[in-house]
C-alpha cells in the first residue's frame, strides 16, 4: 500500500511540469474590490468561488514558478530556495487534486477550504525563507550589478503574486467557512466596505510606538490631520479596503520614521512629533508621514526599495525574542507592493540634513481598486535576458583628467 502510494506521489510529480507548462499560458485574471465584495456578498456563491478558484490558483502559481525557474542557477540552487519551490510544487499538486473533484458534492467543498487553509499555512515563511535565500547568494558569490536588477525585479513581481494568492485564499476561507468574524462583522473576508484610515493610522502607530519604546525607552508623538478637498474633514474618512494591508504599509512606515527621528535627536530631551495627513480627493486617498529624522540622500532613495540593502543589521532568521524594529530591508519594497497591488504607490521624498515625507498613494473608488498582477510571457522573458550592455550616458570620473595629453608642443 505504502509502495502504491509512493509510486501514484510520483507519477503527480513527474506530471508537474506539464501542468506549470499548461496553467501558465493562461494570464491571471485581476479581480477588482467590487468584485472581492459582491462575491462575498450578494453573489456569495461557494461553488462558484471554488470553481474558479481551482483554475485561478494554478495559473497564478504556474506563472510565477516560470520565473523562479529563470533565477540565476546560483540562486536557485541555495537551500532556502529550494525549499519555496517545493512549497509551490507542494501546494500547485493539491489544488490540481480537485480539478475533477465534484462541485455539488459539499464534503468536496469542505476539503477544499481545509486545503487552502494547508497552503496558506505552508506559504506563511516564504518572505524571511526568500530572504534568507539572498543573504546566502550575497555572502557566497560577488554581486554584479545584472543579477542585482535580476532579482529585484523577481521578488517584486514574486512578492506581488504571493500576496495576490494569500488575497484570493483568504477571501475564499474568511467567507465560507460558516462563521462571522467577530471582531469585525462588516468586513467581507478581509476587505473593510468602511475602512476608517485615521484608526488604522492610530492602531499602527501605537504598535510601532510600542516596539519603539522597548528598544530606545522613548518615543515621539504622533499629530493626525485629515483633509477633504480644501476642507477639514467633517467626517472619519473611509475607504473600501483591506485594513490588514493598510495596517502592514503605516506599521512600516512608523517604524523607519521613529528609528530615523530618535537616530538624529539622541541628544536631544525632546522629539519632533511624526506629522500624519491623509487627503481624499476625486481618485486618490493619500496618506503622507512626515518625520523629521534627518532625512536621507537623494541618491540613495532608490536603494531603500532594493531587496538587497538595508542599514540596520540583519535579524537572524527564526529568532524569537521580539520582533525587530528594522531589519532584512523589506519594509519599504513590501509595503510598496501592497500599496500598487490595488493600482496605488508608495513613494518617498527626503530631504537630506531635515527629514522624510513617506506618501501612501490609494485608489479612492472601489472600481478603481484592481488586482495589479504579474504575468509571465515574452515580455517578461526579455527582461530576464537583457545582456549587460554599456550604459549609454557617461559615468562621472572622479580622477582629474590629464590635460597634459592635450597640450600641443611647441
Ligand atoms: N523615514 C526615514 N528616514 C531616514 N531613513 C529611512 C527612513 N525610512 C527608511 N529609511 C532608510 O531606509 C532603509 C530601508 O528601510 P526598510 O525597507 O524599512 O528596511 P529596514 O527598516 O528593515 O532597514 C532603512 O534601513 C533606513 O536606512
Ligand atoms: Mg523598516
Amino acid at each position: 500500500m505504502k509502495f502504491v502510494r509512493f509510486i501514484m506521489k510520483n507519477a503527480a510529480l513527474a506530471s508537474v511540469p506539464k501542468h506549470i507548462e499548461h496553467f501558465s499560458k493562461f494570464s491571471p485574471s485581476p479581480l477588482s474590490m467590487k468584485q472581492f465584495l459582491d462575491f462575498g456578498s450578494i453573489n456569495a456563491c461557494e461553488k462558484t468561488s471554488f470553481v474558479f478558484l481551482r483554475q485561478e490558483l494554478p495559473v497564478r502559481l504556474s506563472n510565477i514558478m516560470k520565473e523562479i525557474n529563470l533565477l540565476p542557477d546560483k540562486l536557485l540552487t541555495t537551500p532556502s530556495v529550494q525549499i519555496v519551490q517545493s512549497w509551490y510544487i507542494q501546494s500547485l499538486m493539491e489544488i490540481l487534486e480537485f480539478l475533477d473533484k465534484n462541485p455539488d458534492d459539499y464534503k468536496v467543498l469542505g476539503e477544499f477550504v481545509d486545503t487552502l487553509v494547508t497552503i496558506r499555512n505552508r506559504h506563511n515563511d516564504v518572505v524571511p525563507t526568500m530572504a534568507q535565500g539572498i543573504i546566502e547568494y550575497k555572502e557566497t558569490f560577488p554581486q554584479d550589478p545584472m543579477t542585482n536588477q535580476n532579482i529585484q525585479y523577481f521578488l517584486d513581481r514574486f512578492y506581488m503574486s504571493r500576496i495576490s494568492i494569500r488575497m484570493l485564499i483568504n477571501q475564499h476561507t474568511l467567507i465560507f467557512d460558516g462563521t462571522l468574524n467577530p471582531v469585525h462583522p462588516n468586513t467581507i473576508g478581509s476587505i473593510d466596505p468602511h475602512c476608517v484610515v485615521g484608526d488604522v493610522v492610530q492602531d499602527a502607530f501605537h504598535s510601532a510606538k510600542m516596539l519603539c519604546d522597548q528598544y530606545y525607552l522613548r518615543s515621539p508623538d504622533m499629530v493626525l490631520q485629515e483633509m477633504h478637498g480644501k476642507k477639514k474633514a467633517k467626517h472619519p474618512m473611509s475607504i473600501v479596503y483591506v485594513p490588514s494591508h493598510l495596517y502592514h504599509m503605516l506599521f512600516e512606515l512608523f517604524k523607519n520614521a521613529m528609528r530615523a527621528t530618535i537616530e538624529t535627536h539622541d541628544n536631544s530631551n525632546t522629539l519632533p512629533a511624526i506629522q500624519v495627513l491623509v487627503s481624499l480627493g476625486d481618485e486618490d486617498l493619500s496618506i503622507k508621514v512626515s518625520d523629521k529624522g534627518g532625512g536621507v540622500p537623494f541618491r540613495r532613495i532608490e536603494n531603500l526599495f532594493s531587496y538587497m540593502y538595508s542599514t540596520a543589521p540583519a535579524p537572524q532568521i527564526g529568532e524569537h525574542t521580539r520582533p525587530p524594529l528594522a531589519g532584512f530591508g523589506y519594509g519599504l519594497p513590501i509595503s510598496r507592493l501592497y500599496a500598487k497591488y490595488f493600482q496605488g504607490d508608495l513613494q518617498l521624498y527626503s530631504m537630506e540634513g531635515h527629514g522624510t515625507d513617506a506618501v501612501i498613494y490609494l485608489k479612492a473608488l472601489s472600481t478603481d481598486s484592481i488586482e495589479r498582477l504579474p504575468v509571465y510571457n515574452k515580455t517578461a522573458l526579455r527582461n530576464y535576458k537583457v545582456s549587460q550592455e554599456a550604459d549609454d550616458w557617461c559615468i562621472p570620473s572622479k580622477e582629474p583628467i590629464d590635460m597634459s595629453i592635450y597640450k600641443v608642443p611647441k
